[in-house]
Order: structure tokens, then sequence, then C-alpha cells
């Protein structure tokens, strides 16, 4: 099956500048995969590479088979920090609605079957009673199922999310790490999280690209929670334990 990115010795750079290089890996269709890193070591430009936003400055990737393109409606994006985005006086179901009807936004012609759409992806989030309320009314946790409803409205085969746990406490935390993996034993499409913090996604997570020493790496999750690797990548100390029930920890601080 072709992965779902294939990295060939790409290279990320921003205004001239080297963010990672030597990037070689590949994504198995249908995994769940985290994209860890301190701050500023590329995990959005990695993103917007694959939505097409960033050439890679030497190399070759591709998504899903082919070169990346801007506007691909096989993936579906939730950008870091999206409640701070959007406007705060607009309705769920119409940011919802966005993410399907594109540019035709703003028309008001919305057919019933993009009605249709958006009612199952607030449904499929749990959301449906929050569709007629402001996203400045709600919680951090409805507010970020309600970014992954937009993502999901039309139906992609990639999701891409950065921070989708950032500002959430330990139980909002929790809940959209079950949602995710609802919504990927419902339909396995495959999922790139960035995230800060490897431990609250660690029961569902395949693999990890780690962004370390300027180079991206891939490895199957059992490989990357390993005490010298996270201690090198977030440059304090990290110790991994496994539990009698196979599960795996990390402690300290992630900054
Ligand atoms: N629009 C931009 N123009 C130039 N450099 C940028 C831009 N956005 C981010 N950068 C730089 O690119 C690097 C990687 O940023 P980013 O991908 O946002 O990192 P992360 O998401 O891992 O925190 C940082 O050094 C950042 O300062
Ligand atoms: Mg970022």
């Amino acid at each position: 099956m072709t992965p779902a990115l294939e990295l060939q010795d790409v290279r990320a750079a921003r205004g001239g500048t080297d963010i990672w290089s030597e990037g070689t890996f590949a994504i198995p269709t249908g995994s769940i995969v985290a994209a860890i890193g301190p701050n500023g070591s590329g995990k959005t430009t990695l993103l917007q590479m694959i939505l097409g936003l960033i050439p890679p400055a030497a190399g070759t990737l591709r998504v899903m088979g082919e070169a990346p393109g801007r506007g691909n409606p096989r993936i579906g994006y939730v950008p870091q920090g999206y409640a701070a985005e959007v406007g705060e006086a607009i309705r769920c179901r119409d940011l919802v609605a966005l993410g399907r009807t594109g540019t035709r936004w703003g028309l008001g012609r919305r057919s019933s079957d993009d009605r249709n759409r958006v009612d199952a992806a607030l449904a499929s989030v749990s959301a449906l009673d929050l569709a007629d309320r402001r996203l400045s009314q709600l919680s951090g946790g409805q507010q970020q199922r309600i970014a992954i409803a937009q993502a999901l409205v039309g139906d992609p085969d990639l999701l891409l999310l950065d921070e989708p746990l950032a500002n959430l406490d330990i139980h909002h935390q929790q809940e959209i790490v079950g949602l995710l993996r609802e919504l990927h034993r419902a339909r396995p499409i495959t999922m790139l999280i960035v995230v800060h913090d490897l431990n609250p996604l660690l029961s569902i997570l395949d693999g990890a690209i780690y962004l370390l020493d300027g180079h991206a790496h891939y490895g199957a999750i059992g490989d990357v929670v390993d005490s010298e690797l996270l201690t090198h990548l977030y440059d304090a100390p990290i110790k991994v334990v496994r539990t009698v029930q196979g599960d795996l920890f990390t402690s300290g601080e992630f900054e």
C-alpha cells in the first residue's frame, strides 16, 4: 500500500534558514503518529509542507503518493491555536461548514448535502448540541472538538492536528485522546498529531516523528519511548517506566 507520507532526504527551510534536514522515512497509511520536538524545531513547518504551503528546500515529499498541493481535499487540518484564529462571534455549525464549503462560504448557498455532512461531522465528535453556540462560549475541550469536526467534514484520509492538547487540563486531554481513538476505530484514517508531551497519547500511537538536532527521524513508538532518546530530545531527564500492564510512561518536564 502507498504510504500516507514518504520523505526522501527532505530538508525544511524558512526564510533561507535550514530548520531540519535528512528526513527519510515513510508513515504507513492508517497509522496514528505523533510529531515531537522542542519549540521551534519545525513541527508546524512539517505540517505546512504536507499541506503544500511550504515546498521542501531539498529532497522529495510524497503525500498519499502525490506531490504536496494546496487545498488538498484529502487532508483535514486542525491548526495550532485554532480558537484564537477564528472569530468569536461565529457559530459552530458555520465554522464546521467552512471546512466543506471553502470559498463558497459567505454566499449562503449550502446544499442539503453540505448540511447533512456538517451534522454528521458534529455528531462524530459528539458536538451536535453545540451547533448553534458561538465558539467563544465553549470550553477549551469543546472548542477542540469543533476544530476536529471542521477538519473531518470533507472526509479526509489524512488528519493533521497541531498541538490539539495544548492548554487543556488532563481530563480534557484524555477526552480528546479518547475521541481520536473512537474516530480512528470508526474509520482508520492516518493521523499525525503534533504534541509536547507523548504521555497522553501513548495508548493510541503507532510511531513518532522526532525532530532532533536539526534532523527529522521516524520510529515505532516502542523505540521512540526510550530514556536516552527522550532525554536528548527534551534536554531534560526523562525516565521510561514499563508497568506490569505493559504501559510506558515518561516522567520529567517537556519544555
Ligand atoms: N513565517 C516564518 N518565517 C520565517 N521563519 C519562521 C516562520 N515561522 C516559523 N519560523 C521559524 O521556523 C522555525 C520552526 O518553526 P515551527 O515550525 O513553527 O516550529 P515548532 O512548531 O516546532 O515550534 C523556528 O525557528 C521559527 O522561528
Ligand atoms: Mg508549532
